[in-house]
């Protein structure tokens, strides 16, 4: 048996906030963030939703899509910078709401690279028998932690959520490889004071550099190489990071999720969001080799090779 995703849900709110509505509200334009970042469009939370309840509604959908009951779940592992609160932690908030009396809850701090860490985390439980049902979700309201005067970082991010429920699947399917890493020399690079701080220029070389390496280490790991791979799925933090990690993979235009566009960056919620959104448009079909790779403030990374399905 693998250990792999069973099942999938998210949350998108429904305000959306454009380009042009930024160029009201600071010194910028259309055309500098889309040229600069492929970003045309992001989604912003209203007051009285924060990341508790995007992780929620993503998770309700995630519980349904896998055909298990909020009982059966044996760990609820959160990826967030964003909680409503230091404690109690966004999992232990969501393990009352889903009524998961038997889970066990924790957060994850791994910024833009959570999700894959929460993944990765939640594999070993599940291969070691430990634990059957693992719910691991993304989540993270933005908007709350942006300097909405600084526009080096206010035009980058978006809120939303996105959850799967992990669990053993046929032999393999599921997580193929891994791979996390960290470097905390760089994180001075991107931290939170009151607000997100960046040096968007240091970012940019890591996170290129470092999306390819670790795409290519998975792949060796599972014994596997670029020419097999059906599905890039990037963290998406701008379309020219994610375009050079496709570059190193040799992959058509179409092979790579780029919901940067719509979404924006949503730090540990990018990478299932992309799924969703990939599946709902037919792009990942059971059995296809999917990359997922991340990277972020810590600095963090992580990469995933995952054979779709059941
Ligand atoms: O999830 C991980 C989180 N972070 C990232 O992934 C971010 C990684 N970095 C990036 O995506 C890019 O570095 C940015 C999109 C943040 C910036 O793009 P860049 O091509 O590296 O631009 P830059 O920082 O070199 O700035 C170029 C110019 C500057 O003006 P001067 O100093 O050349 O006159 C900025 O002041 O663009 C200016 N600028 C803006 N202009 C209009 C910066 N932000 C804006 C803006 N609108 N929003």
């Amino acid at each position: 048996m693998g250990a792999g995703i069973i099942g999938i849900g998210r949350y998108l709110p429904e305000k959306v906030l454009t380009n042009f509505d930024l160029e009201k509200m600071m010194d910028t334009s259309d055309e500098w963030i889309r040229t600069r970042t492929g970003i045309e469009e992001r989604r912003i939370a209203p007051d009285n939703i924060d990341t508790s309840d995007m992780a929620y509604f993503s998770a309700k959908k995630a519980l349904e899509d896998a055909g298990i009951s909020a009982t059966d779940i044996d760990l609820i592992l959160v990826a967030t910078v964003t909680p409503d609160r230091p404690f109690p932690s966004v999992a232990c908030m969501l393990q009352e709401r889903l009524g998961a009396t038997k889970a066990a809850a924790l957060d994850i701090s791994a910024a833009c690279a959570g999700f894959i860490y929460g993944m990765v985390t939640a594999k070993q439980f599940i291969d070691n028998g430990a634990y059957r049902y693992i719910l691991v979700v993304g989540v993270e309201k933005l908007s709350k932690i942006v300097n909405w005067n600084d526009r080096n970082t206010a035009v980058l991010f978006g809120d939303g959520a996105g959850a799967v429920v992990m669990g053993p699947v046929s032999e393999g399917r599921g997580i193929l490889s891994f791979e996390l890493g960290a470097d905390g020399t760089g994180g001075k690079h991107l931290y939170q004071d009151e607000y997100v701080i960046m040096n968007g220029r240091e970012v940019f070389k890591f996170a290129v550099r470092q999306m390819g390496e670790s795409c290519i280490n998975v792949l060796e790991k599972a014994g596997l190489s670029k020419q097999d791979v059906d599905f890039l799925i990037p963290h998406q933090a701008n379309i020219r990071i994610v375009e050079a990690a496709r570059q190193r993979l040799e992959l058509p235009e179409e092979k790579m999720s780029t919901t940067v566009r719509k979404y924006g960056n949503t730090s540990a919620a990018s990478i299932p969001i992309s799924i969703v959104e990939e599946l709902e448009a037919g792009k990942i079909k059971d059995d296809d080799l999917i990359i997922m790779v991340g990277f972020g403030g810590g600095l963090t990374w992580g990469a995933i090779a995952l054979r779709w399905g059941r």
